[in-house]
C-alpha cells in the first residue's frame, strides 16, 4: 500500500468510528494535513447527519465549506466529542508531535476542548522516542532570536522557518535534536520561554485513540 492510502484507510476508519456517534447537533473538530484532507472528503458524506465543524486551520475551513459543511468558531460551541486530526510523530503513549503543517496551535487548543481527540497516522508515524521530526514551535515575530537562544540552551537546534506565517501571525521555529525522552516536561520547558505561543508537543494532552495505518490493516491503539 501506498503511504497515501494508508492514510485514506486510517480517515475512513475514523469516519466508521465516529459516524455511528454523530448526532444531528454535533459538531466535529477538524485537524490539518494531507491525512485530515482525506478525512474531511469522507465526513462530507454524512454531512445531513450533524450540525458542522470547528477548523483547526484557515485551510481546513476552506475545505470544509467546499464540501458545504458550515463552519463554527469554536467560541461559539460549548460541547464537542471529536477532534479528528493527523500528526508527523506518535510514540506508544499517543504523545505526539504535530505543526508540520504550521497549525500547531489551533490543532491545540481544539484538542482541548474536544473530549476524544482521536489520531489517524500512517505508521511511518510511529517512533519509539518522539524527535527525529524537528519539533515545530510558533513564535511571536519579535521574540524570534530570544526564542531561539532559550532553545540552544535547552539543547536544541532552532531553524527559524523561512517563508512561513501562521494562521496567527506568527513564525515558526523548527527546533532539531531536541533529547524528547520526557516529552511533558519539553512540552512545558519550552511553553514557559517568553514569546512562545505554542510547541508542537501533544504530551500533556496525548491522543486519546490513535487509528494507526499498516501493510496488515488498521490499528486501534489503545
Ligand atoms: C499540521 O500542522 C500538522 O500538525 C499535521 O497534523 C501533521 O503535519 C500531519 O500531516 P500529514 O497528515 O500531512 O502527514
Amino acid at each position: 500500500m501506498t503511504q497515501d492510502e494508508l492514510k485514506q484507510a486510517v480517515a475512513k476508519a475514523a469516519m466508521d468510528y465516529i459516524a455511528p456517534k454523530l448526532e444531528r447537533s454535533s459538531i466535529v473538530g477538524v485537524g490539518t494535513g494531507s491525512t485530515a484532507n482525506f478525512f474531511i472528503d469522507f465526513l462530507a458524506q454524512y454531512k445531513d447527519e450533524f450540525d458542522g465543524a470547528v477548523a483547526s486551520s484557515e485551510a481546513t475551513a476552506e475545505r470544509l465549506k467546499k464540501h458545504g459543511i458550515e463552519v463554527y468558531d469554536l467560541n461559539s460551541v460549548s460541547e464537542m466529542e471529536f477532534y479528528v486530526d493527523g500528526a508527523d510523530e506518535t510514540n506508544a503513549n499517543l504523545e505526539l508531535i504535530k505543526g508540520g503543517g504550521a497549525a500547531l496551535t489551533r490543532e491545540k487548543i481544539v484538542a482541548a476542548v474536544a473530549k476524544t481527540f482521536i489520531c489517524i497516522a500512517d505508521d511511518s508515524k510511529m517512533v519509539s522516542i518522539l524527535g527525529d521530526f524537528p519539533l515545530p514551535v510558533e513564535v511571536i515575530p519579535m521574540a524570534r532570536s530570544h526564542v531561539g537562544r532559550e532553545i540552544v540552551k535547552l539543547g536544541g537546534d532552532p531553524v527559524y522557518r523561512d517563508g512561513v506565517t501562521t494562521d496567527n501571525g506568527n513564525i515558526i521555529i523548527d527546533v532539531h535534536n531536541l533529547d524528547i525522552s520526557r516529552p511533558i516536561q519539553m512540552e512545558e520547558k519550552l511553553n514557559n520561554i517568553v514569546g512562545v505561543v505554542t510547541n508542537g508537543l501533544f504530551a500533556r494532552r496525548p491522543a486519546d485513540l490513535l487509528l494507526l495505518g499498516t501493510s496488515e490493516g488498521v490499528k486501534s491503539i489503545p
